[in-house]
């Protein structure tokens, strides 16, 4: 399986990235991103690209992949709709629209989170915005598009959050995460996890299109 990968510098990205690697049946993985990841590795390429809302330029490098992990996100807190989702759905789509026309046997996953509001209506605006990206990508023409909907996602194997915030609670809230795990394991997942369920849904698909932290958990 050859694979494109974006947000691979970012903690959800970085555990993927990482699990792809170790896998035989990944053959290949293209990161796209803005910074340099720090990697080297035989199956490894990557393509810096500076603009994130149009691929024109890098068109002819994305032809002839079977999935794609899509791990990009930002988080929306202290910015208006707007710029949430500029930063959200305008990207994700920019990247999924090139990528189902010039791959139409991909498997797209997408990474969303718990919450997601599928209405598009709801009170918060961040699930809103998530919702109607997980929509529509579900409407292009890949061969399949999966939602990943984690709650709380554990980095393992020294990967950190590019998000300082986030990075901070993960380091402060260690222990309570730990035992989180242990009375609530549905609602925590690791990037361990998720990189291994993307990997084995890619190959093999998955019943039904959204996949929470259980589903996640169970493949
Ligand atoms: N962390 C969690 O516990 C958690 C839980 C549930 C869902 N999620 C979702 O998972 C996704 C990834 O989260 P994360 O924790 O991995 O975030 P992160 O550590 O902040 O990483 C974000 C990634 O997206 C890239 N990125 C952000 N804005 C970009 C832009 N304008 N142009 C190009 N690249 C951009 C970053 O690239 P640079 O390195 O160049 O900035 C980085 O690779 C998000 O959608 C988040 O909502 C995360």
């Amino acid at each position: 399986m050859k694979v494109i990968l974006f947000g691979a510098t970012g903690m959800v990205g970085q555990g993927v990235l990482r699990e792809c690697l170790l896998d035989a049946g990944v053959e290949s993985v293209l990161a796209v991103g803005r910074r340099p990841g720090g990697q080297q590795h035989a199956k490894l390429r990557e393509i810096l690209h500076d603009d994130f809302f149009d691929f024109a330029a890098i068109e002819s490098q994305l032809a002839g992949y079977d999935a794609c992990f899509f791990c990009l996100g930002v988080s929306s807190l202290g910015m208006d709709e707007a710029r949430y989702r500029r930063l959200t759905y305008d990207i994700t789509m920019a990247a999924a629209t090139m990528l189902a026309k010039l791959n139409p046997q991909m498997v797209f996953i997408y990474v969303t989170g718990q919450g997601t509001d599928s209405t598009e209506r709801g009170r918060l605006m961040w699930a809103r915005v998530k919702g109607k990206t997980e929509n529509d990508l579900l409407k292009l023409p890949f061969k399949a598009a999966y939602m990943f909907r984690p709650a709380g996602i554990k980095p393992l194997h020294g990967i950190r959050s590019m998000t300082a915030w986030v990075q901070t609670i993960y380091v402060v809230a260690a222990p309570l995460l730990s035992l989180l795990n242990r009375v609530a394991p549905n609602y925590m997942t690791t990037t361990e996890q998720v990189g291994r369920a993307m990997i084995r849904v890619a190959q093999d698909g998955y019943p039904k299109p959204i996949l929470e932290s259980e589903d996640i958990n169970r493949l």
